[in-house]
């Protein structure tokens, strides 16, 4: 399949193509790719620090810059120690084999990112998935497989990738702590855009002390790119001692790794581009009906074909957007995926609201 050759892209327009649209598919909720103050502190740190960083940590990477950042933003979240890696999937991919053994128990929700699944193929641990969100299913699991088992790590997300919908983090929790396993939140989607400052979900809901592992990802409303693990000193000494793609990877670029300290400061000072994504989802929700409040809106169609074509007339209106099926869906469950930021007018919403209702009686 072609996939839609982007050729320019600035706030929230797109040229794909030939043509300029507005663009609803970029998880860069924030509109800090292009952030005036963020590209000047990069700017700034590629002059001093040159591109690339020149190796692995462990070789010649182990930069300054890279403890700052990660003792920064441990603190902005309040665990005590992290440990940066190029990007989520490279890190989710990684966590399991590190930390997990064959008598390990790794329970997922059912809807939980591939980069998980993937990382707990890549360990020795027994996966079991509960239905999505569904707390009583996960509390029969863990009655279920948890005996015998050393270890047992739930995981979740804040905020799902594909349904925008959030965990119940707090049921999550007493079942966690009843049954004395690791939690690891996946907070991809709602870093800088929920707590205090935009510390993220799991301080929104003052579930700090109960979660054990968080998941940040710096592709998302941090403009950027790269990824951190906070946790205890433990953990994340075990991951820099032992985790393989921590150790034989070359450390992300050096202008990337200040600009996401820099990014986070901007984020604790900038109310104002959440206060709009807010009100940006507000609008579109009284619009178009979902199930998500959030700025992930999925528009759930059920027939790929019928996506598709839906898909299509929204791209012949000027509206990039783009639909989703199996296997990042499940099955039959083909979908708009979406995505609202702080960068979109209200006549953009409006307007993509209107299509939208257009391309379904047409
Ligand atoms: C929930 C979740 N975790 C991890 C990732 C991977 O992050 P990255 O894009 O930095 O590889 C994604 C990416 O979409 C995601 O949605």
């Amino acid at each position: 399949m072609d996939l839609p050759l982007i050729l320019h892209k600035k706030h929230s327009l797109a040229t794909v193509g030939n043509q300029q649209m507005v663009n609803f598919t970029s998880n860069d909720y924030l509109g800090f790719s292009d952030n005036e103050e963020l590209k000047a502190h990069v700017k700034h740190a590629l002059d001093l620090y040159g591109l690339g960083a020149t190796g692995s940590r462990r070789l010649s990477g182990n930069h300054q810059v890279y403890l700052e950042t990660e003792a920064h933003i441990a603190r902005w979240i309040g665990k005590p120690a992290g440990v940066m890696f190029n990007s989520g999937y490279q890190m989710n991919g990684a966590i399991f084999s590190t930390l997990a053994s064959k008598s390990s128990l790794i329970i997922t929700d059912k809807l939980i990112h591939a980069s998980i699944i993937d990382g707990v193929q890549n360990s020795e641990a027994q996966l079991v998935r509960f239905r999505h969100n569904d707390v009583h299913h996960l509390s029969q699991v863990l009655k279920k497989y948890a005996h015998n088992k050393t270890d047992i790590y739930i995981v979740i997300e804040s905020i799902y990738s594909m349904d925008g919908d959030m965990s119940p983090l707090l049921a999550i929790i007493e079942l966690k702590k009843q049954y004395q396993a690791t939690l690891i939140v996946d907070e991809a989607h709602s870093i800088g855009l929920y707590g205090n400052g935009g510390n993220g979900w799991v301080n929104q809901h003052s579930g700090l002390d109960d979660v054990d592992v968080m998941l940040l990802a710096f592709g998302k409303s941090f403009g950027l790119s790269g990824a951190m693990l906070v946790s205890n000193q433990e953990i994340v000494q075990r991951m820099k001692a032992k985790c393989r793609s921590y150790i034989y990877s070359t450390a992300l670029p050096l202008p990337i790794a200040s600009g996401i300290k820099k990014a986070s400061e901007i984020i604790s000072e900038r109310n104002d581009l959440n206060q709009k994504l807010n009100k940006n989802i507000r609008l579109f929700k009284t619009l178009i009906s979902t199930t998500s409040n959030t700025q992930i809106q999925p528009i759930i169609i059920g027939d790929k074909d019928t996506a598709i074509q839906v898909e299509r007339k929204l791209l012949e209106r000027g509206f990039f957007c783009r639909s989703v099926h199996h296997p990042t869906v499940p099955k039959g469950e083909s979908r708009l995926r979406i995505t609202i930021t702080s960068a979109h007018t209200a006549t953009q919403i409006k307007a993509l609201a209107e299509a939208i209702n257009n391309a379904f009686v047409q």
